[in-house]
């Protein structure tokens, strides 16, 4: 068969490690998806702007939507980010025009992953996201395939490397929030709205998706229990520190008998655990099956080389052919994610 064609909207951090990586690993990828994989056209809000890769090959789509539903286009990688606008319309055309879409839209995601689901399911197409979560760890292939013969138990992890940077620096340096979070800013971590971060919004949209795979209910990110960093002190870090702790921002999704249970909030760890350890912008995802035991996985959860690899992983699975419905099992037919919190008296 021919080259997998596909269109990129989004030239930031992870749209332009893409185009790195399939520069660099042409040959690589090809032989891995069985064909060339080739990028033929891309969108940006600037077509001046100088973003030290050669784009000269591409045609350029002023129009986000236009791109996702050109007839050269076989998978459209949405990565421009936010949760209205551009990219929920240029993902819904694309799924509509009956093309694959890879998203590391995390936001989107949470708030319309089953609308999506539905709509690629029924047009007989891939939706996958792997980059959403947890950057360049392979979590949610690792739910959808590896441990696909397991009943999960349990989710849980440091899903946002900004707050766990925060953390660490705050916890090893003794400096006050505010301090480290502007050397958070001026490190160029935070998002643009840097709420998403600290108030662990962006690190709940991420719970709310493997929540979603693991126990086969319909993504519920409303029903997330939110408590961002911003009211961690630096005492209480240092009595955590006291006593054996760690504070981080964690979360755990697990189904009760009385519903599903989606935290994302601070919590003290024992500091020589794993998840104590966790130093800098890292995050580190624990999975625990009835069959398998538990597994840890660390890694890095952002970046330009994380995000490429997981996008181009999920490219290679489309040029596979590998058509895994979007959260494990149809979206038709996952279950109405019921709160713990309504089943209490
Ligand atoms: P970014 O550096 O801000 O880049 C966003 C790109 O999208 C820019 O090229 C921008 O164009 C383009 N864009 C934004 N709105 C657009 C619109 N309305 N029409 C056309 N183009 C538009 O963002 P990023 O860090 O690469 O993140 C992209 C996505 O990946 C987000 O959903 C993010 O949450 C997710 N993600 C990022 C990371 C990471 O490490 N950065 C990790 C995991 C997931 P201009 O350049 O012309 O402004
Ligand atoms: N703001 C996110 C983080 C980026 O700090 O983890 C990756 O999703």
């Amino acid at each position: 068969s021919g080259p997998l064609r596909l269109g990129l909207a989004g030239l930031g951090t992870v749209g332009i490690g893409l185009v790195r990586m399939l520069e660099r690993e042409a040959a690589l990828i090809a032989a891995r998806a069985g064909r060339p994989v080739v990028i033929t056209a891309v969108s940006a809000r600037d077509p001046k702007k100088d973003r030290g890769a050669d784009l000269s090959a591409f045609a350029w789509e002023t129009d986000p939507v236009a791109l996702a539903t050109r007839d050269d286009v076989d998978v459209f990688i949405e990565v421009m980010g936010g949760h209205e606008g551009a990219a929920k319309a240029a993902t819904e055309a694309a799924l509509r025009a009956g093309k694959h879409v890879v998203s590391a839209n995390k936001a989107l995601l949470a708030h319309y992953g089953q609308p999506l689901a539905e709509l690629a399911e029924a047009n007989g197409v891939a939706l996958r996201y792997e980059a959403a979560v947890a950057g360049g760890i392979p979590v949610i292939k690792s739910l959808l395939e590896g441990l696909a013969g397991n009943r999960i138990k349990r989710v849980m992890g440091v899903m946002n490397g900004t707050c766990n940077y925060i953390l660490t620096r705050m916890q090893s340096a003794g400096l006050p929030y505010e301090t480290v979070f502007e050397e958070a800013r001026q490190l160029g971590y935070l998002e643009a709205d840097p709420n998403l971060d600290v108030g662990g919004i962006d690190a709940g949209h991420k719970l709310s998706l493997l929540a979603s795979i693991a126990f086969g209910t319909k993504v519920s990110f409303d029903n997330v229990e939110l408590e961002g960093i911003g009211n961690v002190s630096i005492d209480d870090i240092t009595l955590a520190d006291d006593m054996g702790y760690r504070i981080k921002l964690l979360g755990v999704a697990q189904m009760s008998g009385r519903g599903l249970e989606q935290r994302m909030t601070p919590c003290l760890v024992p500091a020589d655990s794993p998840l104590g350890q966790l130093q800098g912008g890292t995050n580190m995802v624990v999975l625990e099956g009835d069959a398998v035991g538990q597994i840890v996985m660390r890694g890095a959860g952002a970046g330009e080389g994380p995000t490429a690899s997981a996008v181009m992983s999920d490219v290679i699975d489309i040029a596979r052919g590998f058509r895994t419905p979007v959260f494990g099992i149809p979206a038709t037919e996952l279950a109405d994610a019921v709160p713990a919190r309504s089943a209490t008296p």
